[in-house]
């Protein structure tokens, strides 16, 4: 079996295609096996080095070239604390060696438009989508551009629960807002290859079609739980939700989603310059 056979073995375990007859590829291989990584050494990465990274982020393509990523690097420890405070539940967000922000930049167009005299109005959905994309697309650029040098990183959206204490820490104007957070620096443990759901419910050929999901997600949460069972003490709302005779992956995000998140973020968004009109 080549690498990559194996890495997407190891990635998806599904029986799906091995990307048979493909030439080797070490960033491919590299991307397959990617991980999340939540706990850092003390080494903090060279400043050149996070140079490159931010170059490469910028870099990624950007919807109609309006280049609407900004990247903030939060360097203050003061600030650090005070954002980290925000969230004791993932003390990475503290205590990480680097951490960037990723930001939606809806505001530099509207102030490119402002300088030539043009009517930019970039408050409306496409606004808002647009740079949300950048900003995603810069965060993933600079994830695999990270994990390609042996750091580990985390995305950190959980900022935005507390998006107008953590958008007043960061100074950020109107129609600029966070997209994610970033936690950077080399890792301190091993980590996993996390199984994703089964290619049969994530692909489609020619017609969008998802009657297998019941099985498909069925045996996703065995596979899974072979793997890297959720400990009884992780398990989410049980008093509201009761002990679950089998406690996998889909009963774990059903009581996740069931609880909606992310309630400030309207409101911040409408009072800061996006109507969504
Ligand atoms: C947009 C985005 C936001 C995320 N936010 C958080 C977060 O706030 N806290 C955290 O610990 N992990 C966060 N994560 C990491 C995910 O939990 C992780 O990617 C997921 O569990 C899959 O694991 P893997 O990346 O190792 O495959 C985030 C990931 C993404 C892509």
């Amino acid at each position: 079996m080549s690498a990559c056979a194996d890495a997407i073995e190891r990635r998806f375990g599904d029986g799906g295609p091995s990307g048979d007859g493909a030439a080797e590829n070490e960033f491919i291989h590299r991307v397959l096996s990617r991980k999340t990584v939540r706990r850092y050494s003390d080494v903090v990465p060279a400043e050149g080095l996070l140079d490159l990274l931010v170059a490469a982020a910028l870099s990624s393509s950007a919807k109609s070239d309006f280049q609407q990523a900004s990247i903030l690097r939060v360097t203050d420890p003061v600030q650090r604390a005070a954002i980290g405070k925000l969230f004791p539940s993932m003390p990475w967000i503290g205590l990480s060696p680097v951490f960037f922000v990723f930001l939606g930049d809806a505001r530099r167009l509207q102030r490119v438009g402002q300088l030539r005299g043009k009517p930019v109005s970039n408050g409306t959905l496409e606004g808002f989508f647009n740079a949300s994309i950048d900003a995603a697309l810069a965060m993933q650029t600079m994830i695999l551009s990270a994990e390609s040098v042996g750091l580990g990183v985390c995305p950190i959206s959980v900022i935005r629960n507390e998006v107008d204490k953590v958008a007043a820490l960061l100074g950020l104007p109107d129609l600029v807002f966070p997209v994610a957070g970033l936690c950077l620096g080399y890792p301190q443990s091993e980590g996993y290859v996390s199984l994703r759901l089964p290619r049969r419910v994530t692909t489609h050929c020619d017609r969008y079609d998802d009657s297998a999901l019941p099985e498909a997600i069925d045996d996703y949460d065995r596979r899974r739980d072979a793997l890297h069972a959720i400990p009884r003490e992780q398990q989410r709302s049980n008093a509201e939700f009761g002990d679950a005779a089998f406690y996998g992956w889909s009963e774990d995000k059903a009581r996740q989603a069931a609880k909606a998140e992310g309630a400030a973020f309207p409101p911040y968004l409408r009072s800061h310059g996006f109507n969504f009109d």
